[in-house]
């Protein structure tokens, strides 16, 4: 187990930041369509990812990834799609950049699967990691809107540009995306750079932090309005 100044170290964060209460910036809305997923249990869920032909990515991938914790988490994060290490083992962020956000998460006190919810906007693993096409992203939205739908979690975490963008439907940079609250079918949705963007850009882990507090903050004034 990781004490706190390990995971403050493992971020790079130092020196050691205390979460300030303080209230939260005002949701910023951006509209977003109604929901409409196809499925209506974990069962259904499960069994359509591990048999989708939906997209080209079947042909390459071992196997769908549907996203690990806690069903009826407050938190979700959301990545771009699995990996390699993903792919194999059938688990989001199970390598370094998983190891990473492990750190992120005990950084604000959360464990994976413990009130944590993680998943990708894409279940199959892009061959080579190359981008994920538009079409793959529209054929996996439903598995999305339907993890967001059974889960209701209270907030969102968008892991990375991709992430961010296709979320809220944008080609704003990231960097203007981060350091606000935006709604995703209603849900607050706080921006941060996705963990191997940090692993490549140690100066931008503090700005991660900020991102973290800032998620934290909405969570707090979500808990006791
Ligand atoms: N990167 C992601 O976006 N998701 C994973 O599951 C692993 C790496």
């Amino acid at each position: 187990m990781l004490s706190r100044d390990d995971i403050i170290e493992e971020l790079g964060i130092g020196p050691v930041w205390r979460l300030r209460q303080t209230t939260p910036a005002a949701p910023t809305d951006t509209p977003q369509p109604t929901p409409h997923a196809p499925f209506t249990t974990w069962d259904q869920l499960a069994d359509a990812v591990s048999h989708c032909t939906r997209c080209k990515l079947h042909t390459t991938r071992t196997q769908g990834v549907l996203g690990v914790g806690d069903r009826n988490a407050d938190w979700l994060f959301i990545g771009e799609a699995p990996g390699a290490d993903e792919d194999r083992l059938g688990e989001p962020f199970v390598g370094q950049a998983g190891k990473l956000l492990d750190a992120m998460l005990a950084a604000i006190d959360l464990v994976r699967g413990n009130n944590v919810y993680i998943a990708n906007v894409l279940k199959s693993r892009p061959p080579g990691n190359r981008n994920p096409e538009p079409d793959e992203v529209a054929a996996c939205r439903p598995y999305l809107l339907t993890q967001i739908e059974l889960i209701q979690p209270k907030l969102i975490v968008a892991l990375g540009r991709f992430a961010a963008q296709s979320l809220l439907e944008t080609d704003e940079a990231i960097g203007r995306l981060r350091g606000r609250v935006h709604r995703f079918q209603n849900v607050p949705l706080v921006v941060t750079y996705h963990p191997a963007y940090l692993l490549r850009n140690l100066p931008d882990k503090a700005r991660a932090w900020e991102d973290l507090c800032l998620a934290r903050r909405t969570m707090q004034s979500l808990a006791t309005p």
